[in-house]
């Protein structure tokens, strides 16, 4: 039996409207995510992480698709229905000092959420209080910052207190998007067993947004790679690791430095330009860089398919180069 799931997405489209015609940033994307588990969204800079993560929580309005959390279409919620299922959804940034307000303390910024979605009053100040200092003991923040501002804080520090803010409402499903990509590397490992903690601790679910695949490989559960709006590979996290089948996965994994010496990895490096995701062809959008590319490959729109049991993939020759 498999597990329940806590959010369905399909179909998901974001365009943007630019001077240049439309964007797109998210193209036709539908995966789900188990309850308590993690799915890992990979790709380069600008492929659509970000964009995505945020249609799913309607901090960007979809152009088309379905949300469904719980089995209900969000994109159909009320103001009122998204106010309340903010404190089921929630989001942590890459870089917290962006999203914290430079003039307020440690425990304002964990009160906020508290206080905007009342629960609680304005005259339950010492209840409050004391909610903001569990807050801080849940994500490892020491007392003595309660009262400092962000920018007396290290990145680490910083990032603790973004968890905190994300989990105060007791949310379960999470949006982290690069939560460790601007943290130096001892400090990533850190905040990353935090959040493995959390996730065990309070059943969290997660769509774990990363540029970098080695961040997901002991995180995720299920793994999703992205190529300008589109899904190019979704499998296992153990699955990718082991068998990549997209040409462009095999690329980034070969990027990833390995420890061991003794095993030998051929570096595969990409040539090409990334085409442009305003009013793209039809055809892969990874051909102009793809070493297998050929002239089936342009022409019509390359959809994901089952390629191996629960690996799925988007590549005509994927049978042919395996
Ligand atoms: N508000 C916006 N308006 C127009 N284009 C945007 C906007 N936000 C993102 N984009 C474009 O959408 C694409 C995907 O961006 P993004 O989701 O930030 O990628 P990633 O998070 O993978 O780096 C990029 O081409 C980016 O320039
Ligand atoms: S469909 Fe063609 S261009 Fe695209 S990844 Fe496969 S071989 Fe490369
Ligand atoms: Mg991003």
């Amino acid at each position: 039996m498999g597990k329940e799931n806590l959010l369905e997405v399909r179909r998901l489209k974001k365009y943007f409207s630019t001077a240049a015609g439309q964007l797109h940033a998210v193209d036709d994307v539908s995966f789900e995510i188990a309850k308590g588990e993690t799915l890992g969204v990979v790709g380069e800079s600008g492929c659509g992480k970000s964009t995505l993560g945020r249609a799913v929580l309607r901090l960007h309005e979809p152009t088309s698709g379905e949300v469904l959390f719980d089995g209900k279409n969000i994109l159909d919620y009320g103001k009122a229905e998204m106010k309340a299922l903010k404190r089921d959804m929630q989001l942590i940034f890459q870089d917290p000092f962006s999203s914290l307000n430079p003039r307020m303390t440690v425990s304002q910024s964990i009160a906020l959420p508290l206080t905007i979605q009342g629960v609680y009053k304005k005259k339950e100040k010492e209840a409050l209080n004391k909610k903001v200092r569990e807050m801080m003991d849940l994500v490892g923040l020491a007392q003595r910052f309660v009262n400092s501002y962000p920018h007396e804080l290290d990145g680490g520090r910083r990032q603790r207190i973004g968890i905190a803010r994300a989990l105060a409402l007791n949310p379960r499903f999470i949006v982290c998007d690069e939560p460790v990509s601007a943290l130096d590397v001892s400090i990533q490992a850190q905040i990353l067993n935090l959040m493995q903690d959390l996730q065990r601790d309070m059943g969290l679910t997660y769509m774990f947004i990363t540029h970098d695949l080695s961040v997901v490989k002991h995180l995720a559960d299920k793994i999703m790679v992205m190529y300008l709006g589109m899904v190019v590979e979704h499998c296992d996290v153990k699955q990718l690791f082991a068998k990549p089948l997209h040409p462009y996965t095999k690329a980034l994994l070969s990027a990833i430095p390995v420890p061991d010496p003794d095993v030998e990895m051929d570096r595969i490096i990409l040539k090409g330009e990334i085409s442009s995701p305003i009013d793209p062809k039809p055809g892969c959008r990874f051909a102009g860089r793809c070493i297998y590319a050929t002239e089936a490959c342009h022409g019509k729109d390359i959809p994901l398919t089952e390629t191996e049991p629960g690996h799925y993939t988007a590549c005509i020759r994927v049978k042919e180069i395996n």
